[in-house]
């Protein structure tokens, strides 16, 4: 059987594993509202589609409404489950087992190490965006991605750089800001001369993208279904590139390496949205913009899992993966860029 959406009543609060005493958690309050009025995700018509940009590359007047969107979001009551703290409280709850699975008590509910991470992210983000265009009433809004698989893009962008931006963050690593290139196989600092590091990074993109992603679950990651302990297995994307940059930005001297450096903080970085942007973007590349197109899977366990989201109304909805297996019907694309890792040889 499939995961099934928790019930928010019985949210509990979440454990965040401390990481110089191992066995010990920390308890973090990240439960959202309880709502009993839960609405079955239905695509809304769209007579455009939104085009996310890579964020190194936006115009003024995008950075303007962005920040503009983002400001009134953290202007929003802390109740409201539209608010930025409550999006961000949204990853902590599903991350840091503040759920249990639907008919096994015994079992968290984790969304990553296993084949709903891309799908997961993938609604999160698609309801994060659209409460941001409802806030400037912009139904056209499109969150931007990080282009960190382009050189162009390998630092954090510019635009979350200023301080007095609310695109901001003050707890990431001071020793990782622009113009510090990316490190995309990231444990430890390596201080690699500029161009041997846009030559690795370019090789892990491949690895993880082309020669390594063979076959569904190596991309996608382990199945997870009802009664399963979490965290089967995770795809190379996700093991890879995506917790090198997490761990990357993360500030190595706070506690739980706040923000991106733990699941149960990351999301209060505004610069988490567009990493997973260019995460969900590797999904729609691994699936028909490589040379050879792969496919989902197809197993109804997986189609028929789901989650809870408040929407742009602030209405609790049901969504499935299901529903989320083409961007088009979500009515977002990525705009086009150059792929410099595709032929990488190394
Ligand atoms: Cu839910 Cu990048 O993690």
């Amino acid at each position: 059987a499939p995961i099934f959406a928790p019930d928010l009543s019985q949210c509990g609060d979440a454990n965040v594993p401390l990481r110089k005493s191992p066995g010990t958690n920390v308890s973090v309050h990240c439960c959202p509202p309880v709502s009993t009025n839960i609405i079955d995700f239905k695509p809304p018509r769209f007579t455009k589609t939104r085009t996310r940009q890579p964020a190194h590359l936006v115009s003024p007047d995008y950075v303007e409404n962005f920040k503009e969107a983002i400001k009134r979001m953290k202007a929003l009551d802390e109740k409201d489950p539209r608010s930025f703290t409550q999006q961000a409280k949204v990853h902590c709850a599903y991350c840091n087992s503040a759920y249990e699975q639907m008919g096994f008590p015994s079992q968290d509910l984790q969304v990553h190490n296993s084949w709903l991470f891309f799908p997961f992210h993938r609604l999160y983000l698609y309801f994060f965006e659209r409460i941001l265009g409802k806030l400037i009433d912009d139904p056209d809004f499109a969150l931007p991605f990080w282009n960190w698989d382009d050189p162009d893009g390998m630092t954090i962008p510019d635009i979350y750089v200023d301080p007095l931006s609310p695109l901001y963050d003050a707890k990431r690593n001071p020793d990782h800001q622009p113009p510090v290139l990316v490190d995309l196989d990231y444990s430890s600092d390596k201080n690699l001369p500029r161009d041997d590091q846009i030559k690795a990074n370019l090789c892990v993109m491949n690895s993880q993208m082309v020669h390594g992603t063979t076959t569904t679950t190596l991309f996608h990651g382990k199945e997870y279904r009802m009664g399963y302990s979490p965290d089967p297995g995770a795809g190379t994307i996700e093991n890879g590139v995506h917790l090198s940059l997490h761990k990357w930005v993360g500030d190595p001297s706070q506690p739980l390496k706040e923000d991106m450096g733990n699941f149960y903080s990351a999301g209060y970085d505004p610069l988490f949205y567009a990493h997973h942007a260019n995460i969900d973007r590797m999904w729609n590349l691994w699936k028909n913009g490589l040379k050879v197109p792969h496919c989902d899977f197809k197993d109804t366990d997986w189609l028929d899992s789901s989650f809870l989201f408040y929407d742009e109304n602030a209405n609790l909805v049901r969504a499935r993966v299901g529903d989320c297996i083409d961007t088009k019907t979500l009515g977002y694309d990525y705009q086009q860029v150059e792929l410099k890792w595709l032929e990488y040889e190394c």
